[in-house]
């Protein structure tokens, strides 16, 4: 029986490829490569030295679909296939509903109707908003979202969880993550985003790089320590190994679960440039910029839940998470592109 991995090509998607493949799991790719290069799996495969099942399909698609259950033995599906750019969704709300809500709701139908009823999905510690307390556990009601790309997420876990209360032979897993960052230790893989990175951390090793000149801090007046966000910053491969044992879990037949997969530590944007800096050696120029409309002062994790029911704790610290993005920067200076 195979694991279905929806856009299985992308940064966290083919991380967790290698964590499922190297925990014995078999593992079917479908990504449209929207966002994503069909090389980052063959990486997998050096990674891994085991072949990697991908058919390239639009989970809008859903002939396509049909035909990927008919052919494959699946019992369960990983589903992070959607679009994910904060500010684009501002832009370009009917498209970001389409494709993550639409290509959502035709995957379940085919699951369904092929008897599949087990489903890990890609949450956000978005759907949070902007908590009133922190850390933030998985009872803190979903705060404010300010944008049609956080919106599909809430969205989508109410629909995850109307489907699971109205049959119970459902699994689903809701998996909010915080800020994933790093990469994988071989240098292989990594974030790839399409032009001017939106995220921290790309934005930081791109710097690093010399693509772009210096850094601008979002705002130095927040109610924090040195006054820039905080933020819980994830290693990848943690988040990776969060979904074999969010699997593993699924095999219990749990029903409706929600985990936060985050550290529980904040880092400043400012201790993110300085342990950059000393993991690295490498100094980031920045400057203080006005505050990005939508943002919060201060969010990370309670992922204690994580801990008692999955067996799951993030490994690595943000030395290792620095050091791992630069890696994969350094070697990959244009991504997947040769
Ligand atoms: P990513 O863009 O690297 O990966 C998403 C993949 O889905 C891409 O390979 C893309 O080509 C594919 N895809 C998009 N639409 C598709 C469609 N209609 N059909 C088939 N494939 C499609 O992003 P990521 O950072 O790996 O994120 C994975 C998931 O986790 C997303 O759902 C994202 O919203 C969620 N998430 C990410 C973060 C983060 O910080 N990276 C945080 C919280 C949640
Ligand atoms: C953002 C999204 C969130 C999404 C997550 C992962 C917003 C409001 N939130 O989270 O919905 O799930 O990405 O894709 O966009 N920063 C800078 N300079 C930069 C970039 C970021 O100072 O060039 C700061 C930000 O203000 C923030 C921190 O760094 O304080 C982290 O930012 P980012 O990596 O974009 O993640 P979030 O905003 O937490």
């Amino acid at each position: 029986m195979a694991i279905l991995v929806t856009g299985g090509a992308g940064f966290i998607g083919s991380h967790t490829v290698v964590e499922l493949q190297n925990a014995g799991y078999e593992v079917v790719v479908v990504d449209n490569l929207s966002n994503s290069s069909e090389k980052s799996l063959k990486r997998v495969e050096e990674i891994t030295g085991k072949p990697v099942k991908f058919y390239k399909a639009d989970i809008l698609d859903k002939p396509a679909l049909e035909e990927i259950f008919q052919k494959e033995s699946i019992d369960s599906c990983i589903h992070f296939a959607g679009l994910k750019a904060v500010g684009e969704s501002v832009q370009k709300p009917w498209e970001y509903y389409h494709n993550n809500i639409t290509g959502t709701l035709l995957l379940l139908d085919v699951m369904r109707k092929h008897n599949v009823k087990n489903i890990v999905f890609s949450s956000s510690a978005t759907v949070y908003g902007s908590p009133e307390v922190v850390p933030v556990t998985e009872e803190c009601p979903k705060g404010e979202i300010t944008n049609p790309y956080g919106q599909t997420k809430a969205m989508l876990e109410q629909v995850l969880t109307d489907i699971y209360k109205a049959d119970n032979e459902w699994n689903v897993v809701l998996l909010r993550y915080f800020n994933p960052i790093g990469a994988h230790k071989s240098g292989k893989i990594g974030e790839n985003p399409n032009g001017i990175p939106n995220n921290l951390m790309p934005y930081i090793t791109q710097v690093a790089v010399g693509k772009l000149e210096k850094l601008g801090v979002f705002g130095d007046d927040y109610d924090t320590p040195d006054g820039t966000g905080v933020r819980d910053y994830i290693h990848v491969v943690d988040l990776a190994k969060g979904h074999v044992k969010a699997i593993e879990k699924v095999k219990e037949n749990p029903g409706l679960k929600i985990y936060n997969l985050g550290t529980g530590i904040g880092y400043s944007v400012l201790d993110i440039v300085k342990n950059f800096e000393e993991a690295t050696g490498i100094t980031i120029p920045y400057e203080i910029k006005p505050r990005r409309a939508g943002d919060i002062a201060t969010n990370y994790a309670d992922a204690s839940l994580a801990k008692r029911e999955l067996g799951w704790t993030a490994e690595n610290g943000i030395k290792e998470m620095c050091q791992d993005a630069w890696r994969w920067q350094s070697q990959n200076p244009n991504g997947f592109e040769e």
